[in-house]
């Protein structure tokens, strides 16, 4: 089990409990789809983080509120998963085939507007007006940060900064909205508000900075989805960026080539030159200062079991394999 749950284990069940009574629909394959999705697990980390973050500042009162805001944040990445395997043509997830793959893009596409929308009308029965401003802005700036990606494709110009503003909108902003939509149910002040925030912001960047870093790097087995997909949509991710600047001249040429014409066969080559150059090194540097900068902004939440374990996450998002 991962270190960070023990101390919300019982809310985390619940939580669960939650998620799968949700799924509900009279359309079977809208509950098909959704339970083949949501059975096959995930790390959930970010309803933990919501548990973690809401009784670290000790909320009281009915714990429903905090398993319902936990279960609405699931889904709305569980909706964005949906689609972004649409969107990356990837058929290996969570150690299954897509759903895309399984049943095809349409139905994948319609189940994760399911999502989304169940995810909003929970909201709704949660009756928080901050809250829901948190989180339909949130999901604005995901999609906003998908188009982005999407634009930046097969262009090898792309630069860092602009890779890491799509990774901001596209993963770190949900990390955000968990932890600070969180504070805001626990009834925080607006600098343990603000700390939530940042320790969110820190936490998103340093799991997509490695979750890129993976994708040339990992084992597919323990990712439990494929390496490869982003050189084989042209993704300019960090690695790439970082090895067209600073590998030697004709290897910069070869990743360019494959990044234009998002052609994975020079992945093997493209892995040993990103490792040589140092810019896997260089993306988990980047990770790390993420993570140690979101230890930091612990420092303005009360030091207790459950921002320890907000410690330990931040440490697991730069040291996962998974
Ligand atoms: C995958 O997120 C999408 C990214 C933002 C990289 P997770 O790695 O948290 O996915 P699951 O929920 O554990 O499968
Ligand atoms: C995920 O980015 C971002 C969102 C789901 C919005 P990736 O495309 O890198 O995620 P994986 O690697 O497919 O999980
Ligand atoms: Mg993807
Ligand atoms: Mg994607
Ligand atoms: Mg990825």
């Amino acid at each position: 089990m991962l270190p960070f749950l023990t101390p919300v284990e019982s809310d985390f069940d619940a939580t669960n409990r939650l998620i799968i009574n949700q799924l509900h629909s009279d359309v079977g394959l809208v509950e098909n789809i959704g339970h083949y999705i949501v059975d096959s697990g995930g790390k959930r980390l970010r309803p933990i983080l919501v548990l973690l973050t809401a009784n670290a500042l000790h909320f009281k009162g009915d714990s429903t509120r905090m398993h319902s805001l936990a279960a609405i944040i699931e889904f709305i990445h569980t909706a964005t998963l949906l689609h972004d395997d649409v969107v990356d043509v990837s058929d290996m997830r969570r150690s299954r085939l897509t759903a895309n793959a399984q049943w095809g893009n349409a139905p994948a596409v319609l189940v994760g507007d399911f999502l989304y929308s169940r995810a909003f009308q929970m909201l709704v029965k949660l009756g928080s007006m901050p809250i829901m401003e948190i989180l339909s802005n949130t999901t604005n700036i995901i999609s906003e940060g998908e188009v982005q990606q999407l634009v930046n494709a097969k262009d090898p110009s792309v630069s860092e900064a602009n890779y890491l503003t799509v990774i901001h909108k596209k993963t770190s902003a949900l990390f955000e909205a968990a932890c600070e939509s969180a504070a805001i149910l626990a009834g925080a002040t607006q600098t343990q508000r603000q700390a939530a925030f940042d320790f969110g912001h820190h936490l998103g960047m340093a799991f997509q900075l490695i979750d890129d870093a993976l994708d040339y790097e990992g084992d597919s087995e323990t990712l439990g989805k494929n390496v490869g997909d982003d050189l084989a949509e042209g993704k300019p991710t960090l690695p790439l960026i970082y090895a067209m600047e600073h590998a030697p001249a004709h290897e910069q040429a070869l990743i360019r080539k494959a990044v234009s014409a998002g052609d994975a066969s020079a992945l093997a080559s493209i892995v040993t030159i990103v490792k040589n150059c140092g810019a896997l090194d260089y993306t988990h540097q980047a990770a790390k200062n993420h993570a140690h900068k979101a230890e930091q902004a612990l420092a303005n939440l009360p030091s207790n079991s459950f921002t320890q374990a907000m410690a330990s996450l931040a440490q697991f998002a730069v040291a996962r394999s998974h």
